[in-house]
């Protein structure tokens, strides 16, 4: 099969299209033919190799060389154990390990899949599952958002920000959304009703308090988010910094203990329960997976370079068949 295959970490350049072999489904997994796959924040990281976390796999050089996780298509052959999915039915969802979807054909868990909804595109569907599951546990599941708080969502313009600010409006709060210069029209055309450019000023410094903040993109010091947060506030960490995750690691509990402010980890579990509550929101159009480019998938770097020079307002998408 074609793939876009990478043997180092490094800019977009380094990605090349490959023939390699089709990857064989364990006996709990699906052979997907993807026929389309969204990029997100994971993949431009994994790309790099920044933050650490994104060498979990392989210190100096990639431990797998295919990026994408979230796909949509139709399923190929099944495990041995699998009981929910047949050849022929059409799939979506994410990749454990978020890896293996820049591909014509990936495996993928059937834990993390669900039936594609026909009402939904294979490019909306591919366009929803590791944002749309973020979002939801940062703003409802964990975040538990009630109408009249004040939200701020940093990164809002980004692949779960998009899903963030939307959520977050629906459940009745006031929502502050912070990207870079290019994206403000876009927040606001999403429902938030305050925005901030991080180019020019910073969140923390404002004065302001948030009852919730959701950090997709977090690098200040755990001191710097407790001062934006009300008392009893919450403050997620969703991705960032390895240095920032090790504050919050190690003071969020004392912060908590002499403060009330709540300053924690989102860890987030890869689940096919949440993306069907996501999707169901998409499908009663509550919730819009924001689809700004559609790429063919050939020109995945292309794709790659558009969302890591900061134009990506939501979701970029490739077009695999
Ligand atoms: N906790 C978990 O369980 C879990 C699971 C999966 C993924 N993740 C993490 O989730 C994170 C977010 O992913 P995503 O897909 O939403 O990323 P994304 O699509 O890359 O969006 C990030 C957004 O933040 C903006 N941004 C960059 N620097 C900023 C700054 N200093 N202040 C404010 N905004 C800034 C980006 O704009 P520019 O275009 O200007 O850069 C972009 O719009 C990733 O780090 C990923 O690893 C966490």
């Amino acid at each position: 099969m074609k793939a876009i295959v990478r043997h180092t970490y490094g800019s977009p350049d380094v990605l090349k299209l490959e023939e390699v072999d089709m990857p064989a489904p364990t006996d709990d997994e699906v052979l997907v033919k993807v026929y389309a796959v969204s990029i997100n924040g994971s993949d431009r990281e994994g790309l790099i190799g920044k933050p650490l976390y994104a060498r979990l796999g392989g210190l100096r050089k990639p431990g797998y060389p295919i990026l994408g996780s979230d796909i949509a298509g139709r399923v190929e052959k099944v495990g041995r154990t699998i009981s929910q999915f047949q050849p022929g039915d059409e799939v979506f969802g994410e990749i454990p390990g978020y890896h293996g979807g820049f591909a014509e054909y990936a495996c993928a868990s059937e834990k993390t899949l669900a039936q594609k909804p026909a009402s939904l595109t294979f490019e909306e569907a591919a366009a929803i599952p590791q944002a749309g599951v973020l979002a939801l546990h940062g703003i409802r599941e964990k975040g538990q958002v009630q109408p009249g708080q004040k939200v701020l969502i940093n990164g809002a313009g980004g692949s779960a920000g998009t899903f963030a600010v939307q959520l977050a409006k629906l459940y009745g709060a006031e929502v502050t959304g912070v990207d870079n210069t290019g994206k403000l029209d876009f927040m606001r055309s999403l429902g938030a009703d305050h925005v901030i450019d991080y180019t020019r000023e910073d969140f923390t410094k404002t004065g302001k308090q948030y009852d919730l903040i959701l950090d997709l993109i977090a690098h200040r010091s755990v001191f710097a988010y407790k001062r934006a947060l009300k008392p009893n506030g919450t403050y997620f960490f969703v991705g960032g910094s390895v240095a920032t995750l090790f504050q919050i690691l190690f003071l969020g509990p004392w912060i908590k203990r002499t403060t009330g402010r709540n300053v924690r980890i989102l860890m987030v579990p890869q689940n096919s329960k949440d993306l069907i509550a996501i999707t169901e929101l998409c499908e009663a159009g509550k919730v819009i997976p924001v689809i700004d480019r559609r790429y063919p998938f050939n020109e995945i770097p292309e794709a790659l370079r558009y969302v890591s020079e900061g134009h990506a307002k939501g979701k970029v998408v490739i077009t695999v068949a």
